[in-house]
């Protein structure tokens, strides 16, 4: 089953490292954030004097950064140029279901249609959008759909030190450098053999002036790599999670696992050396079935000190903001990853993964809560590989992981909506959801979630 690795080795690489366009606010009155986001065919120039068609948010890959604040009501627009249905998922964030661009509330080509929300309080955190269009979020993703969004709080503890985001996407070319549709391996255990960019770029070069503290928000915006992140020479400072700041940073750490969907915020201190090289690495991870995965070590981009006197380091906080646990429950759910053949096959699939033993059915209810109920749910996986799973609308707590009868408590609180859950793992997480509607839960590898790994949570009224 070996497939060719077909991007060419010649993308342009050591270009400095892009800062991302933000999506204008078209609102004068600062409590309010408008604008429009068009999906549209664009003609990127991938490979040199070779053009590649892709789909883009207001012409840019990644999209534009959209900047958030908390308290904020919110209106974009998506305008659907396609030739096909899409939709704006805002993941992560807590916008009602109606406005959270599931599959069943398409948008079809041509069309323009409203998303409007509310940003809530203690909201700040890192987010991102992309389409989720029912069977077709990976492919739109791998053309090029996909943008971040980080909503800002008022008293943020960290806005002394300078921010960068890092946006990571993976790009597969053809030999005729037009994006690769999905093989049927892709189908199986996720999209392979991607390139990795970083802001739209391969290997691009960070310039820093050596000593100085920075405030990186990096993102996995690829569809099935699950990466541990590493700077050369360095080790890292964790202060964020998807959700935001933790409750306190945690130093020292040599690498930081990053799994599809996921993001984190961290802090880097350069060595004090000048015109020094150091690597940004996306060390590798084995979450892939019968060794089909092409996860070795990979570079994101490279950190290159100036020839300038070296800054003074920046110390973190001791604590950065109060994370209480979600508190008492009296409701367990339990949700099974379990792995099959023969189903879900029309992609080529040779092998299927399901929630609960169903297939993704939009018409079906598969778990039901109360809003404002905490709840348990034991996520376990059955399978060969690892599945990042995700639920819509709302920010939830890992307690605690169990392989075999270890049981291991969370290290920290902290707020996510992707927990990585390894073969044979148990994760258990605790969950609320706060608003009455239909909300998705699915692996975030996305050809699993295209391919039938996806569920509805429907909230009752409380
Ligand atoms: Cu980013 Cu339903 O997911
Ligand atoms: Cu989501
Ligand atoms: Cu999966």
């Amino acid at each position: 089953m070996a497939e060719p690795s077909p991007t060419p080795r010649v993308l342009p690489e050591g270009l400095p490292l892009r800062t991302l366009g933000t999506l204008v606010n078209e609102s004068s009155d600062e409590t309010q954030f408008s604008a429009t986001l068009v999906a549209a065919p664009a003609v990127a120039a991938a490979l040199p004097g070779q053009s590649t068609p892709m789909i883009l948010y207001n012409g840019q890959g990644p999209g534009p950064l959209i900047e958030l604040r908390e308290g904020q009501h919110v209106r974009i627009t998506l305008d659907n140029q396609l030739d096909r249905d899409s939709t704006i998922h805002w993941h992560g964030l807590p916008v009602p279901p109606d406005q959270d661009g599931n599959p069943m509330d398409p948008v079809h080509a041509g069309v323009r249609r409203l998303y409007e929300y509310d940003i809530p309080p203690g909201t700040a955190g890192t987010y991102w959008y992309h389409p989720h269009p029912d069977r077709a979020t990976a492919e739109q993703v791998a053309r090029g759909l996909a943008g971040p969004l980080i909503v800002r709080a008022a008293d943020d503890p960290l806005a002394h030190i300078p921010e960068v985001t890092m946006f990571i996407t993976g790009l597969k070319l053809d030999s005729n450098a037009q994006i690769a549709a999905d093989s049927a391996i892709d189908w199986s255990v996720g999209r392979q053999r991607e390139t990795i960019l970083v802001n739209g770029d391969r290997l691009p070069v960070h310039m820093v002036r050596p000593g100085t503290t920075q405030r990186w928000r990096l993102y996995n915006a690829t569809a099935a790599r699950h990466f541990h992140v590493a700077l050369e020479g360095h080790t890292l400072t964790l202060v964020g999670t998807g959700g935001g700041l933790l409750g306190a940073p945690i130093a020292g750490l040599p690498e930081i696992l990053l799994a599809p969907a996921q993001r984190i915020e961290i802090l880097a201190t350069l060595n004090a050396s000048p015109n020094s090289r150091y690597r940004l690495r996306a060390l590798s991870y084995e979450a892939d079935y019968l060794g089909l995965g092409t996860y070795a070590d990979d570079d994101l981009l490279t950190v290159v000190t100036t020839n300038d006197i070296p800054a003074t380091p920046v110390d973190a906080p001791t604590s950065l903001r109060p994370i209480a646990d979600l508190g008492p429950t009296t409701t367990r759910q339990l949700v099974e990853l379990d792995e099959v053949h023969g189903l879900c096959t029309q992609t080529g699939a040779t092998v299927t993964f399901l929630i609960n033993n169903r297939i993704f059915d939009p018409n079906r209810v598969d778990l039901t809560t109360v809003a404002g109920r905490v709840e348990l749910w034991d996520i376990v996986n059955h399978t060969a590989m690892s599945h990042p799973f995700h639920i819509h609308g709302t920010q939830f707590q890992l307690m605690s992981r169990q392989l075999g009868t270890v049981v291991t408590p969370a290290p920290y609180l902290a707020w996510t909506d992707t927990v990585l859950v390894p073969s044979q793992q148990t994760a258990t997480i605790k969950v609320r959801q706060a608003t009455p509607g239909k909300r998705m839960f699915h692996c975030h590898i996305l050809e699993h979630e295209d391919n039938c790994m996806m569920a509805i949570l429907d909230v009752h009224a409380a």
